[in-house]
């Protein structure tokens, strides 16, 4: 009952959305609705692993798919679509994995909440909509930890065949101040971006206190330029408003394929390779999740992992592929020694600044309208169901944010820089990898390689360090400092006793004593609004840190511990590409090194963080996966 409720519902909400019907013919719940064999098993249907099937299903059309998703199909709202308030999430909104890391140790045991879409469309269909590229200076930077071509010139055609953006119409453009620059899209991939035609009244008002602390405006970030205030399209349909995620564009929106099946409920729990993992591709292990049934699935191409952050690498550890040592512990052989299975794992963190005003904040309308008054959210409604949407529920978020460099936040970026570099050659920087990798020759070698990278990539002045994302300032107002590029380095293992549980999330956010430095100079600038004549003008009163605090290293380190949201949403990095003898997991060509016919294209497969929130990149790196996959078997 509850699989025919999501089906009618899902297509009734598609159907609103624009999108043809759901193309059932490909939708399998049942192991005996499957092929008896396929060549490409994808682990996960989410926003890279929908991506690479319908990227392979249309170029190879011999060959068949099958994608095999944990969750199911749903018609995953926007992030404020009707009848939300802009408080409380939308009653409606698609499932999600819920986790809790472990006690940070270094910001007071407190613990990061985090999520990921479990549904067909994976995070893309939970996301914040918020439609950001890194700057051409992070991909370079990966290609040279990767030792590899995965540089920005090569990824640049992805981003932009990836996606669909519509100019925003003049009128809205102009109302808003809206920039951007054609030359950065032109693609015409399936996933929609534009500007909504909607901001809250006080957009104006942060854009404008930027302006005053001497924050460049750019006309276009995604083109790999992106330092200064950036406008950010957000993944949506132009018409319609609603999300745009890889659930509708890779999937509900093709065309039905007798090549493409997509199983729905099934957990793949690992991959096994009886014969070695130089004899592939391996066998996939999957779980009905309607009656507990386990099948063993027969692959004669290849394995592609794209299962998320969190749960690539389980299914790799679950299979015998991670650090040995652990998997010793847990009491599961051996197939391959990859430390750096689940191991680097990364995400955004920071700390906020909040003030409040002396006098009336007076703007109509604000985020606190749609709670307060009812004639505003009816209209707000009838807005959005309009042939063109329009109104407050088609801005997902906000469009707006900075992008600041480490030289433009502190004079002595360089003393900070010394410091990585410092650590990175007189061999203490082992003693801040996670405990259980810390004496790995390889982990180690590859860390000490990051570090100068990352060290080089801090100090350039186009290299943003610091994003603050616009919202509302509304009262009280907030504004975080996210540190794009952290050193800190985290783990993701099984439960030792349990490996079908949550895997365990240990974030050591701060374990890296440096990343307290950048936190602490991105804090001090971001006082700097407090400042600017428009902030003054508006009465704006400090609450935190407060000067006294932000005075002192030792107490602002403590609001920094007690303070920092440790999760973005941003995780990544658990399978990285870079060398073997680097601690990485997979090389360029995206395969597991030493494994056959198995493959990574999730946001597992980076070495570090780019200065991006990551569902664009997503995106650009499957598109790229999948013409490597291609070229292989065409
Ligand atoms: C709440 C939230 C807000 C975010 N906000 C933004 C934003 O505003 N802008 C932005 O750019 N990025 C944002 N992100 C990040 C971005 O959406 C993700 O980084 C990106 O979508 C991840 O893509 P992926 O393919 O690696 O993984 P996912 O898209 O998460 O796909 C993994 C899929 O694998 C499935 N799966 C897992 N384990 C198994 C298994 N064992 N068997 C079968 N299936 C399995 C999962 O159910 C899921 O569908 C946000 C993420 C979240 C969760
Ligand atoms: C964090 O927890 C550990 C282990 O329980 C404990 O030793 C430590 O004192 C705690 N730290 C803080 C700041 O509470
Ligand atoms: C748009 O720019 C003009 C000129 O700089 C400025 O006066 C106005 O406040 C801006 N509007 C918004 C909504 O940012
Ligand atoms: C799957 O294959 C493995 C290895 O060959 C075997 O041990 C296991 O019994 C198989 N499982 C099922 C359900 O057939
Ligand atoms: C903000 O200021 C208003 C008016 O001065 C006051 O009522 C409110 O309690 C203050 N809020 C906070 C969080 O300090
Ligand atoms: C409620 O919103 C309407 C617009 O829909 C506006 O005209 C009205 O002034 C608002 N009411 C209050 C009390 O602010
Ligand atoms: C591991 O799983 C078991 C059984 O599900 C659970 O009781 C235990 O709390 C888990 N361990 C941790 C550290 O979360």
């Amino acid at each position: 009952m509850r699989f025919l409720g999501t089906t009618l519902a899902s297509l009734a909400a598609l159907a609103l959305a624009g999108a043809t019907a759901v193309p059932t013919a490909n939708l399998k719940r049942h192991v005996s609705q499957l092929r008896n064999s396929y060549d490409f098993v994808i682990v996960g249907g989410g926003t890279t692993g929908l991506t690479v099937a319908n990227r392979l299903t249309g170029a190879l059309p011999s060959k068949n798919t099958l994608v095999i998703e944990y969750g199911d199909v749903h018609f995953a709202p926007g992030l404020f679509d009707p009848p939300t308030n802009w408080i409380t999430p939308h009653p409606d909104a698609a499932p999600t994995w819920d986790f809790l890391s472990l006690p940070n140790p270094e910001m007071g045991n407190r613990t990061a909440f985090v999520q990921a879409g479990q549904v067909v469309g994976g995070s893309s269909a939970v996301n914040g909509m918020f439609f950001d590229r890194g700057s051409h200076l992070d991909h370079d930077a990966w290609a040279d930890v990767a030792g590899s071509n995965w540089n920005w010139d090569s990824i640049f055609p992805y981003f932009r065949k990836a996606v669909t953006f519509t100019e925003p119409p003049s009128a809205i453009a102009q109302r808003y101040n809206y920039t951007w620059d054609v030359s950065a899209y032109g693609g015409a991939g399936p996933i929609y971006s534009t500007f909504p035609p909607f901001q809250w009244a006080d957009q104006a008002v942060l854009d404008k206190a930027w302006r005053e602390m001497g924050i460049r405006p750019a006309t276009e970030c995604a083109g790999g330029d992106k330092e200064g205030i950036c406008w950010v399209p957000a993944s949506q349909h132009p018409v319609t408003g609603r999300r745009s995620h890889a659930g509708l564009g890779h999937y509900a929106d093709v065309p039905p394929r007798a090549n493409y099946h997509l199983l729905v409920n099934h957990q793949v729990v690992r991959v096994l390779y009886p014969n070695g993992p130089k004899s592939g591709p391996p066998l996939v292990e999957v779980r009905s999740l309607v009656d507990n049934q386990l099948f063993n699935m027969t692959v004669s191409g290849e394995v592609i992992m794209a299962a998320g952050v969190f749960h690539t690498p389980t299914v790799l550890q679950r299979s015998g592929i991670g650090p040995s040592s652990f998997l010793n512990d847990a009491g599961i052989a051996v197939v391959l020694d990859l430390p750096g299975v689940g191991s680097n794992l990364q995400d955004h963190a920071g700390p906020p600044v909040t003030w409040n005003y002396s006098q009336p904040y007076e703007y109509f309308p604000l985020p606190s309208e749609m709670a307060r008054n009812a004639s505003f959210k009816a209209e707000a409604t009838a807005a959005f169901d309009q042939p063109t949407a329009h109104g407050p529920y088609t801005l997902a978020g906000g469009n707006s944010a900075i992008y600041v460099s480490l030289p433009h936040i502190t004079a002595q970026y360089k003393d900070i820089t010394k410091k990585i570099r410092r650590m990175a050659t007189d061999g203490t920087a082992a003693s801040y990898l996670p405990p259980d990798i810390r004496s790995n020759a390889a982990m180690i070698a590859g860390y000490k390689q990051q570090l100068l990278v990352l060290a080089e990539l801090l100090e350039n002045p186009s290299a943003p360090s610091l994003e603050t994302p616009w919202t509302s300032s509304e009262p009280p107002g907030r504004a975080w400092a996210f540190l794009l590029h952290p050193l800190s380095r985290g783990t993701v293992r099984l439960n030792l006793t349990d490996h079908l549980a949550q895997p365990l999330l240990d974030y050591r956010a701060g374990s890296n004593p440096i990343d307290f430095d950048i936190h602490l100079a991105q804090v001090r600038f971001l006082r700097g609004l407090f400042n600017t004549p428009t902030m003054q003008q508006h009465g704006a009163t400090e609450i935190g840190p407060g000067a006294t605090v932000a005075a002192d290293d030792q107490a602002l380190r403590k609001y920094i511990k007690e303070q920092t949201y440790l999760s973005f949403f941003h995780p990544c990095c658990t399978a990285a590409m870079m060398p073997k003898p680097k601690g990485g997991v997979i090389g360029p060509d995206l395969k597991v090194h030493g494994a056959k016919g198995l493959r990574v294209v999730d946001m597992s497969i980076m070495p570090f963080l780019p200065a991006a929130h990551l569902s664009a990149t997503a995106y650009a790196v499957a598109e790229k996966a999948a013409d490597i996959i291609i070229g292989d078997w065409n």
